[in-house]
């Protein structure tokens, strides 16, 4: 039996080095006996490998498995390091294992990988910061979190991005991560005791979450799906959630009773006070609150006129998979957010019947303003033309240039004809990757609103699988094996 001594929980890049070396002198899986050694950094003790640096005798592993690797090794199962070595050992003999999602090793790795990419992203989502007393005249902020699977040192970083002129300290049971403004560090886990009680910045929550709950939209199922119980109890605007779901019913009356949503509620904007048009001259902007704040000044073509507000995308800045509709609707300029109307309301499902979770992709739009026709009150959707479409594909490309995607899904003919450069007959290119210029893969689809429009129930039925298939195949290209 081979030992090998990990430095900590999270030790990847231990196990990477132990397990080449391992495989280099075919020691099998059964053979070798993972342990993790308290944060003593002792890899190598007598009985384990002494030639981390042996290499594999020519055996290489793709990108694919190695990005497997490094999220399964955060999961908690104990067994993680074991099944990551036994798959290792697997892949000589079959290169295409992962491909085989139904062999009991990928699938128990992957459902591994998923359950740790979503406690990343639960992370980044349900931080609460409190202030606490300033260090060094610098604000500092303090959180505690308690993470499903060890992924603080890997979403670090994201924080020290967002946050990067903040002082902040993420406290977890596993590790404790520092930022002082300019280095990252990070310390052994802390107590719940060791944080910091509320401050200001809980009534903040609290308002805005009361602000954008959507008694309407309540599924309590979803909304507990999104928001796990676990984490409510260090989630300020979680104390509100009993109660707000308990009124939503009368709240939803009362909403169907007031009268419908009216141009009259636009908001008028200011124009920029150098009057120019923003996104003709400045470079291209390189995050995206820049994007949101630069498509709701911009002036490239006239649309801006009659819209309330310019809709950027939304969704994570290092989304794998980029969805584009075709642009805002008489809901989507009101909110300011894309697709949160009918259509939005087909594409959610068809999402979720896809199995892609929204807020794992960045959801955005070809043309980031609403053109419409006033009929009486009713505002009615025009279809962007060209020159609309070719002015706006800038902050297209700038929202490209950020997230760099692995795939788009352009949704409709101008989605298709942003992301392409080209008209693109749907019918006949939907559902196939097409490569793009910027190694990223394109996949063309049906609008969900062409869905809601088609009168034949068959053809609406036909249209809505293909539609599901098509994000199914988008989400599994996103998320497949990009080889080394
Ligand atoms: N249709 C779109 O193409 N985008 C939206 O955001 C809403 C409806």
């Amino acid at each position: 039996m081979r030992v090998v001594r990990l430095a900590s929980e999270t030790d990847f890049e231990g196990w990477r080095v132990a397990a080449r070396t391992l495989r280099a002198e075919a020691v099998e899986p059964a053979q070798a006996l993972w342990t993790v050694d308290g944060g003593q950094a002792s890899l190598f003790p007598a009985d384990a490998p002494q030639s981390p640096e042996a290499g594999t005798g020519g055996f290489k592993v793709s990108r694919a498995f190695v990005d497997l690797a490094g999220r399964v090794a955060l999961h908690r199962s104990p067994e993680r390091f074991d099944l990551l070595y036994r798959l290792l050992w697997r892949l000589e003999a079959t290169p295409r294992l992962l491909e085989i999602a139904s062999d009991p090793d990928v699938s128990l790795a992957l459902d591994m990988q998923s359950q740790v990419n979503r406690a990343v992203h639960k992370m980044k989502a349900f931080v609460r910061f409190r202030e606490v007393e300033a260090q060094g005249g610098l604000e500092t902020f303090v959180a505690w979190f308690e993470p499903a699977h060890r992924v603080t040192e890997a979403t670090a970083p994201f924080f020290t991005r967002r946050f990067s002129n903040m002082a902040f300290s993420i406290l977890t049971p596993d590790v404790c991560a520092h930022w002082d403004t300019q280095a990252l560090s990070f310390t052994p886990g802390a107590d719940p005791a060791d944080a910091p009680a509320g401050d200001d910045l809980e009534a903040y929550w609290r308002t805005y979450f009361a602000s954008t709950f959507n008694p309407a939209r309540l599924r309590t199922a979803a909304m507990v799906r999104e928001m796990p119980k676990r984490y409510w109890r260090n989630l300020p605007e979680a104390s509100l959630i009993p109660e707000m779901t308990r009124a939503a019913g009368d709240r939803t009356t009362a909403m169907v009773e007031k009268a419908p949503s009216e141009p009259a509620r636009r908001i008028v904007r200011a124009p920029r006070a150098d009057g120019a048009a923003l996104g003709a001259g400045d470079g291209p902007p390189s995050s995206l609150e820049a994007v949101a704040a630069g498509v709701d000044g911009c002036r490239r073509c006239p649309l801006w006129r009659d819209a309330t507000q310019g809709v950027a995308g939304e969704g994570p800045a290092e989304a794998r998979l980029m969805i584009v509709g075709e642009q805002p609707g008489d809901q989507e300029d009101l909110a300011g957010r894309p697709f949160v109307g009918p259509a939005g309301q087909v594409f959610d499902e068809a999402l979720s019947a896809a199995g892609v979770p929204r807020n794992e992709a960045y959801v955005t739009n070809a043309v980031k303003h609403f053109k419409h026709q006033l009929r009486g009150k009713r505002r009615l959707h025009k279809t962007p033309e060209a020159p609309e479409i070719e002015a706006c594909r800038w902050w297209l490309d700038a929202e490209r240039q950020i997230v760099r995607p692995r795939v788009i899904i352009a949704m409709g003919a101008t989605a298709a004809r942003s992301v392409l450069g080209k008209a693109t007959p749907i019918g006949k290119l939907r559902g196939q990757a097409l490569q793009l210029e910027d190694q990223a893969q394109a996949v063309v689809t049906w609008h969900p609103s062409y869905l809601l429009r088609l009168p034949d129930r068959a053809a609406k039925a036909k249209a809505q699988a293909e539609f599901i298939e098509d994000l199914r195949f988008a989400w599994s290209l996103a998320n497949a094996a990009v080889e080394a």
